[in-house]
């Protein structure tokens, strides 16, 4: 598909992909490479612009050792990509994270009970630290410390000694008990290796429920806080990464991924970013925990 001028006007507003592209992997594949090569030069393409994670950007990176000319775009909800304070989209998770945490407010205080959120993050918290700040949440779950039932039960039964006889949980996908192991959905592995999580959320809830005897409620938001319509954060992110990357293509600095430092807009060599993994900034769990710990 030709990405004229025509053809990207109006995606400004919208999430996904206007190439319905997937995040696949070519070095899986007998030959993969070597045809993602002929393919760009049948279809004439001298550079490619690599939008993704760490997976995605790890094939970029890989790829130009056979050749293909590529700079980075970082983008995933899970904001976990290193050379970059943010990937576009993660904004806009937190922010439907955050709207579902206070929608859940309402029966949590009405019905009094413990209401508990799953959201997405494998391997880091990022969207439960940060959606659980701003959504007040009274406990936040992140895979980068695992959590003790009976701490978080003592807490949530010290809040109703307190009075405050309902709380809110919650918990990334990835996050797992002391000593054990995350809570897988499938076993199935996705071609990066990926087992598919999910779940963690309603252990907790039947926990909470045995050892308390509190009504509780799970909610796993999935799909939902990485789809629909971006924040004016993302949208501003992303037009000023887009931008950044056609100057890095025109500069001929291929093997780079445009960043955010700060706020400027900055480049990073890919072999310095692939395979790390930015977990999530300890201070501001320090500060989330003023709250619940
Ligand atoms: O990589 C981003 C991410 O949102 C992860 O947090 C999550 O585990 C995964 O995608 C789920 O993706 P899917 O269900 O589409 O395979």
């Amino acid at each position: 598909m030709p990405l004229d001028l025509h053809s990207a006007s109006g995606i400004l507003p919208r999430g996904g992909s206007i190439l319905g592209t997937s995040r696949t992997n070519p070095f899986k594949h007998e030959g993969g490479p070597e045809k993602m090569m002929a393919n760009a030069e049948k279809a004439g393409i001298e550079a490619v612009v690599v939008i993704g994670g760490d997976d995605t950007l790890s094939v970029a990176h890989k790829m130009g050792e056979f050749g293909l000319k590529c700079v980075g775009v970082p983008k995933t909800i899970d904001n976990d990509l290193s050379g970059t304070d943010y990937t576009f989209g993660f904004n806009t998770a937190v922010s439907i994270a955050t709207e579902a945490l206070d929608r859940l407010h309402t029966t949590a205080e009405t019905h009094r009970r413990v209401m508990i959120l799953e959201v997405m993050g494998r391997y880091t918290g990022w969207i439960a630290l940060e959606a659980g700040i701003a959504g007040g949440a009274d406990v936040i779950l992140v895979p980068e410390k695992p959590f003790d039932v009976d701490e978080v039960c003592d807490y949530i039964r010290q809040r109703h000694e307190r009075g405050r006889n309902f709380s809110i949980v919650v918990v990334a996908e990835g996050a797992k008990p002391k000593g054990g192991e995350e809570i897988v959905y499938s076993e199935s592995i996705d071609e990066f290796g990926h087992i598919r999580l999910g779940g963690v959320g309603y252990y907790l809830g039947k926990e909470i429920e045995k050892r308390l005897g509190v009504e509780t409620r799970v909610v796993v938001l999935g799909h939902i806080q990485r789809g629909g319509s971006p924040t004016a954060f993302d949208r501003i992110l992303a037009t000023r990464f887009g931008i950044a990357a056609i100057d890095l293509v025109h500069e001929g600095k291929f093997g780079h991924m445009v960043a955010i430092k700060g706020n400027r807009i900055v480049s990073v060599p890919l072999k310095d970013v692939v395979g790390k993994r930015k977990t999530v900034d300890l201070e501001l769990y320090e500060i989330a925990k003023v709250f619940f710990g």
